[in-house]
């Protein structure tokens, strides 16, 4: 397991974050970051899902990457999570509509390319509802936090595209060789 900062930060885009505020409280906001927090298409899902297959692929290099990204998602976690507060809002596992999270929101691959694939189409989805709730939210401190975890998401795609070239090239090479 490497969990030294060096490797932590390679997963995110650079650049420092905003600090954590809000112009003023407001429970529709927290409601809607509810669901980029506890929802179907979240961070907490992110975390679970880049962990679980952190633990069972056995491809390793494709395996420190889930768990390197995994470590950024939880960063995430925590910047939303303190958002929701100062909004109003409780910051539990729990979607728009109050719904728990849920273990059936993870996609459970185990293959290194499915994981890779699906991690990519999860991270694209992850990126619009952030672009959706920034065209809802009017509070100028909440749109810049979700750009710069709009970016660490865009960074997240590119090392998962890099990922899966590598797998290809590696398979390539070693059918020749
Ligand atoms: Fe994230
Ligand atoms: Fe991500």
């Amino acid at each position: 397991m490497v969990s030294n900062d060096t490797h932590k930060s390679d997963c995110a885009a650079p650049g420092p974050y905003p600090l954590v505020k809000v112009l003023a409280e407001n429970p529709f906001y927290a409601n809607l970051l509810l669901e980029d927090y506890g929802g179907l298409v979240s961070e907490f899902t992110a975390i679970a899902q880049y962990s679980y297959n952190h633990f069972v692929t056995d491809e390793e290099e494709v395996g420190e990457l889930m768990e390197c990204v995994s470590i950024t998602e939880m960063h995430h976690l925590e910047l939303l999570g303190e958002t929701i507060k100062m909004l109003g809002g409780d910051p539990k596992y729990v979607n728009s509509r109050g719904k728990f999270w849920n273990a059936d929101y993870v996609y459970y691959g185990k293959g290194a390319y499915e994981i890779l694939t699906s991690a990519i189409a999860s991270e694209k989805e992850a990126i619009e509802q952030y672009r959706r709730h920034q065209q809802v939210i009017v509070d100028p401190h909440i749109v810049n936090l979700l750009e710069r975890i709009i970016k660490d998401e865009i960074r997240h795609i590119e090392l998962f595209i890099a990922a899966l070239r590598k797998l290809r090239n590696g398979n390539k090479e070693s059918k020749q060789g």
